[in-house]
């Protein structure tokens, strides 16, 4: 398989390129709009065909990407099944497994930042979005978040995958690139150890974090699979392409 963890460094994005050696066959997952022709231009360069975009969640810091890949290259959209938007052309399922070549994607039902939010596990390595983060987690208070819902996501679903599997988030502020179950468990400051769900809801009701800068924005414009604000045309561009200060955990 080949793979790639690229850096969309406005929003502090990764986005993951998957691709079956044989086949040719690409994945993108959580594509930021910025960085579409950056993305593009690898996937050219590998000699690949991009058949899928997919998106954990519907995000609140950055424009997808999806449309404007589905313009560009005919990739179909694949969304949680929990994202409730007519968009997609796929809907990513517990227990429905996405395959392409010889990569099976096992989508994972993973509320708590959202309450649309998936994980999606390839093989030994988990994409977890902003659910997991290293060291962290994605914030709870917007888009039906729930802190109680994160704990037992992370607790219960995540958790219980083998420790030796390596944790690639969609988000890192700190330069880190990939952590394990293992790690996880034993170090994440809110969630790892004994932390129960009381201190967890605690912690999370003190975080503090500024209103994301994007979300009225960036919400309806991932409900259309990636769609910049028409009410804003001074900003257009601006809106799509700058992101900063919008942190997700
Ligand atoms: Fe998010």
């Amino acid at each position: 398989m080949i793979f790639r963890q690229l850096y969309e460094e406005l929003s502090s994005t990764y986005t993951y390129l998957l691709a079956c050696e044989d086949s040719r066959e690409a994945v993108l997952i959580d594509p930021v709009y910025p960085t579409v022709e950056r993305d593009l231009h690898i996937i050219n360069s590998l000699g690949l065909k991009l058949v899928y975009s997919l998106d954990t969640h519907i995000h609140a810091d950055h424009i997808t990407s999806a449309r404007r890949l589905k313009e560009l290259t005919g990739s179909q959209i694949v969304y949680p099944v929990t994202s409730q938007c007519d968009c997609p052309d796929v809907r990513a399922e517990e227990g429905k497994a996405i395959v392409v070549g010889s990569i099976t994607i096992d989508p994972i039902y993973t509320p708590g930042h959202t309450d649309d939010h998936y994980a999606y596990k390839i093989g030994n390595k988990v994409l977890t979005g902003d659910a997991l983060l290293i060291d962290g987690c994605g914030r709870t208070d917007f888009q039906n978040g729930s802190a109680e819902d994160l704990y037992k996501t992370v607790r219960e679903k995540l958790f219980s995958l083998p420790d030796e599997t390596l944790v690639y988030p969609a988000h890192d502020y700190n330069h880190r690139h990939v952590s394990s179950i293992a790690q996880e468990k034993e170090r994440n400051p809110r969630l790892g150890g004994n932390t129960n769900i009381e201190e967890f809801k605690k912690t999370m009701a003190n975080l503090n974090l500024d209103y994301p800068k994007f979300i009225d924005h960036a919400v309806p414009g991932n409900r259309l699979c990636g769609v910049c604000p028409k009410d804003l045309p001074d900003k257009y561009d601006q809106y799509c392409q700058e992101m900063s200060a919008s942190p997700q955990g």
